[in-house]
């Protein structure tokens, strides 16, 4: 392990407060912790905005009754159907649909998908979560 850094951060007094309320929900035991996982997270993210090929899924919940919402959803897999592995559509109760998508591609074609089926109207809280496969795809 390489040598340990302190280093000193200014920040203003609520964001704070905001973090630490985040850290303590996400059960990190100091604010060192969770500093370090923001940045691995960004550093693989970068790595994976420069090329690579990534895997993942695309988790959504929508309301169905939503106008013409399931045709958008069904366009953007069509138009994405490259990098679509598999869809899974699970009936959550009467007014809403989960769907999960998997995918493998380049980071940039899995975060287009992963951001146009979020930003559609009447899908609430999309995640992605996205892990290498070790290929380089430039
Ligand atoms: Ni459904």
């Amino acid at each position: 392990m390489s040598e340990v850094i302190r280093f000193g951060v200014s920040l203003e007094k609520n964001l704070l407060l905001r973090f630490d309320r985040l850290i303590r929900g996400k059960k990190y035991t100091n604010r060192s912790e969770a500093i370090r996982d923001l940045i691995r997270r960004e550093m693989v993210k970068e790595a994976w905005e420069k090329g690579g090929e990534v895997a993942g899924a695309i988790t959504f919940i929508y309301d169905h009754h939503q106008r013409d919402l399931l045709n958008r959803i069904m366009d953007l897999q069509h138009d994405h159907q490259k990098i679509i592995l598999s869809t899974q559509h699970v009936h959550l109760d009467h007014d809403h649909c989960l769907e999960i998508v998997a995918v493998r591609g380049s980071a940039g074609d899995v975060l287009e998908l992963a951001d146009a089926l979020k930003a559609l109207k009447g899908v609430r809280h999309g995640t992605l979560s996205m892990t290498g496969t070790g290929k380089e795809t430039k």
